[in-house]
């Protein structure tokens, strides 16, 4: 049998389709003392230094695959969102840096429209972060600097994909892989100049964290006139 979706994080199997919504509903640790309905999300005067603890306990817990994953999402010229995963590659008090094709369908949407966001979820943590800023291109040294410390087969790969158009067949992927292989033979592979980074610069910064009943814990930060931010709570 299809498990119902609904039963959520840590659903138990349960032959009895009746009692399932209700087993996972009264988990042991839904409780208003538990540990997780206590804690909080303190105000901390700059987002960036949650932001930072909350990374760090993501890339050191040992139990997420890929804590640099993050969903990118730009909008095309009917208003439509498109969301894709991205890589973080950087952060600091700047934003959320990440690299790609400029030709590619997110690129062509971040010239026409920069209104970017991004989402972050780290199941194990119970922590989802969501940043919605402006997109801007990086510098060309910072993107040089970053392609250089690529495996040559990436970068080798970046000349190779066009990337978002349309691919008739698998084998001409391979093909241009062959051939800028050979081109690049005894030097160093340069940076495209078709493919670099993109900073979202934020302007609100949100924070959740699960808690029991649904009462989730959130915070949003939001940046103000002068640079600085200001934060409050949100019902979840
Ligand atoms: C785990 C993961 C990491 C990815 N990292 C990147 C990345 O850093 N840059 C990138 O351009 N595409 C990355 N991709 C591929 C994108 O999700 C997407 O397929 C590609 O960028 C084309 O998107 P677009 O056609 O909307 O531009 C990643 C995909 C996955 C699943």
């Amino acid at each position: 049998m299809v498990p119902r979706i609904t039963a959520g994080r840590a659903a138990r199997p349960d032959t009895d389709p009746s009692r399932r919504h209700s087993v996972v509903e009264n988990q042991s640790d839904d409780e208003p003392t538990s540990k997780a309905f206590k804690m909080s999300i303190p105000e901390n005067p700059d987002p960036f230094n949650l932001f930072n603890e909350w990374f760090a306990e993501a890339r050191t817990c040992g139990q997420i695959a890929e804590p640099l994953a993050m969903t990118l999402a730009t909008v095309d010229e009917r208003g439509m969102p498109w969301p894709r995963i991205v890589l973080l590659k950087e952060v600091s008090e700047r934003g959320f840096v990440f690299f790609t094709n400029l030709g590619s369908k997110k690129a062509r949407q971040l010239r026409a429209n920069p209104k970017a966001s991004l989402c972050f979820y780290w199941m194990p943590l119970d922590k989802q972060v969501r940043v919605l800023g402006q997109a801007e291109l990086i510098a060309n040294d910072e993107a040089d600097g970053y392609f250089a410390t690529r495996e040559r087969e990436s970068q080798i790969g970046a000349w190779a994909s066009r990337q978002s158009e349309r691919l008739a067949a698998r084998e001409d992927l391979e093909q241009r892989f062959e051939k800028y292989t050979k081109e690049f033979e005894g030097r160093d592979v340069p940076r495209p100049e078709f493919w670099s980074g993109y900073r979202v610069v934020p302007e609100s910064i949100e924070f959740w964290l699960r808690a029991p009943f649904r009462l989730h814990h959130r915070r949003v930060y939001q940046r103000q006139a002068d640079r600085s931010w200001v934060s409050h709570l949100l019902h979840p």
